[in-house]
């Protein structure tokens, strides 16, 4: 189902190609696909709807007034320029994957952005970077866990399409896809993001899905094989980052020891000789 939600912000919904995204959610789990022109937060938005939502279902916004990035960052884009979109999932894998969902996600982004040839990465834990152009951002995302009585779970994503437009617009470490000269609509790309998060889903269903998405999320890791800096809440860690877990921690040697990150930002200082 494909629902468009009232807001007080002028329509523009009338152009989204409905038949492009209800096909794209054809074998999928999600059941229902809304946009909104203007919200606060569509991570919010789900998180609060979770328990009258029976089904998985995409909300997509135009606009978000309150859009929330990592560790209690914004997330700032202007009107319909880019995609800003949540996922709702209900668990079906067990609790101990959870954790994995943020990378289900951004493997499945690095993955359709390489069917429109754009080569890109999964920075440790949640951004998607373009290491052609300085590991430059085009992407981020955060999951958040939603209380009740079944396991839920919000994924929230924000890929830059049409902004920054050029470097001197935005902040300095973002690129969008119109910078490295790719035109394509946000539904066109939220059709094929749709398709290839649903094929991650599926294998992190899989009994040895945390043992495949690891050795895939390694593969296409920005962060691996490099020298970091790693600021987590109450330290600072300089070393090589070695390996990421099948729970999704980081694993970084500072020259005394393998430490186990599972919440921190990431600085890559230089690749590993
Ligand atoms: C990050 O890089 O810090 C994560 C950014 C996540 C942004 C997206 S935009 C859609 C969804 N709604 C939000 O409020 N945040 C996520």
């Amino acid at each position: 189902m494909v629902t468009r939600m009232k807001s007080n912000s002028h329509t523009e919904d009338k152009n989204i190609p409905l038949k492009k995204i209800e096909k794209a959610l054809v074998g999928t789990r999600f059941k229902e696909f809304k946009h909104i022109e203007e919200t606060g937060s569509t991570n919010v938005d789900l998180v609060l709807r979770a328990s009258e939502a029976p089904d998985d279902l995409i909300l997509v916004s135009d606009h978000q007034t309150a859009g929330k990035g990592r560790l209690g960052r914004e997330w700032n884009s202007p009107k319909g320029l880019n995609l800003l979109c949540s996922f709702l999932l209900t668990s079906k894998w067990t609790k101990n994957k959870n954790p994995l969902v943020t990378s289900s996600l951004a493997l499945g982004v690095v993955k359709y952005l390489s069917t429109i040839d754009v080569f890109a990465l999964v920075k440790w834990p949640n951004d998607i970077v373009i290491p052609e152009r300085k590991g430059k951002k085009i992407s981020g995302i955060l999951a958040e866990q939603v209380e009740g009585d079944i396991e839920r779970i919000v994924v929230g994503m924000g890929l830059n399409i049409s902004w920054p437009s050029s470097s001197g617009e935005g902040p300095p470490d973002a690129i969008s896809l119109k910078m490295l000269d790719v035109t394509l609509d946000r539904w066109t790309v939220l059709a094929g993001i749709i398709e290839n998060f649903e094929k991650q889903l599926k294998r992190l269903e899989q009994s040895n899905g945390s043992v495949t998405l690891r050795q895939d999320h390694v593969a296409n890791s920005a962060t691996i094989g490099n020298q970091v800096r790693v600021e987590t809440a109450n330290n600072i860690i300089v070393g090589s980052a070695e390996d990421i877990t099948e729970e999704g921690l980081l694993v970084v040697n500072d020259g005394n020891q393998d430490l186990y990150i599972s919440v921190g930002d990431v600085v890559n200082l230089r690749k590993k000789n």
